[in-house]
């Protein structure tokens, strides 16, 4: 399982990546603007810390984002382009597969939008799961589906659970076999604890005290 930070903080990725388990990054426009730092700049900083950074195009229509795609495909190998899940998109998603660009297909809220944007050559596609389940339904159901249905054919087009609220996410990700999860720095600064390693530790350390030792 892959496991990316969502995020278009520079500092956050640098501080995960030091951990050793970062595999990448998402952006998307809204976590761009929160920093507000340069789009490229940000991008290529976070290129030279993980493998994989998804930067998104801004055009609605097909013609924009392959040239929004050819663009930032020349900024940094690293570079995955982000194609919103529309008709337009799917277009986007063919042209870029063709030239070998890789992509991340972003919006996807079903099944079917899972399997146009598989069908059309995503690299990568992200259902949002957070945000269905801030409408009242249950994201990680989105995920079965997909997952199911995934391991019925030969889609070689990576899973990545994206819009994660809390560890449970995570969990439930894993669980269902999903090939990466995108999270939020305060999720995943939450993943590498448990109360009992602390007292744990503590324990150990004070136990060690009593030992009679050189140094
Ligand atoms: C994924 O690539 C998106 O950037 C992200 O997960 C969106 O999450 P949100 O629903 O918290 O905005």
């Amino acid at each position: 399982m892959k496991l990316f930070l969502d995020t278009a903080n520079v500092e956050h990725v640098a501080e995960v990546a030091s951990w050793a388990v970062l595999d990448g990054v998402t952006t998307n426009p809204t976590l761009v603007a929160k920093e507000g730092k340069d789009f490229k700049e940000t991008v290529l900083k976070m290129c030279e810390l993980v493998p994989c950074v998804s930067a998104q195009v801004t055009a609605t229509d097909a013609e924009g984002m392959q040239q929004q795609a050819v663009e930032y495909s020349k900024w940094h190998k690293h570079v995955v382009v982000k194609v919103p899940m529309t008709t337009e998109g799917l277009k986007a998603l063919r042209f870029c597969a063709k030239k070998g660009i890789r992509t991340n297909t972003t919006l996807v809220f079903s099944l079917p939008q899972a399997i146009l944007a598989a069908k059309a050559g995503a690299t990568i596609i992200s259902p949002f799961v957070g945000r269905i389940d801030d409408i009242g339904e249950n994201g990680m159901v989105l995920i079965g589906q997909i997952m199911e249905a995934w391991a019925h054919y030969k889609f070689t087009t990576e899973v990545l659970v994206a819009s994660v609220r809390h560890p449970d996410h995570v969990i439930e990700a894993a669980r269902l076999g999903a090939h990466i999860a995108t999270i939020p720095y305060e999720v995943f600064k939450k993943l590498p604890l448990h109360p009992l390693t602390d007292t744990g530790i503590k324990r150990f350390l004070d136990d060690w005290e009593k030992v009679k030792h050189g140094s």
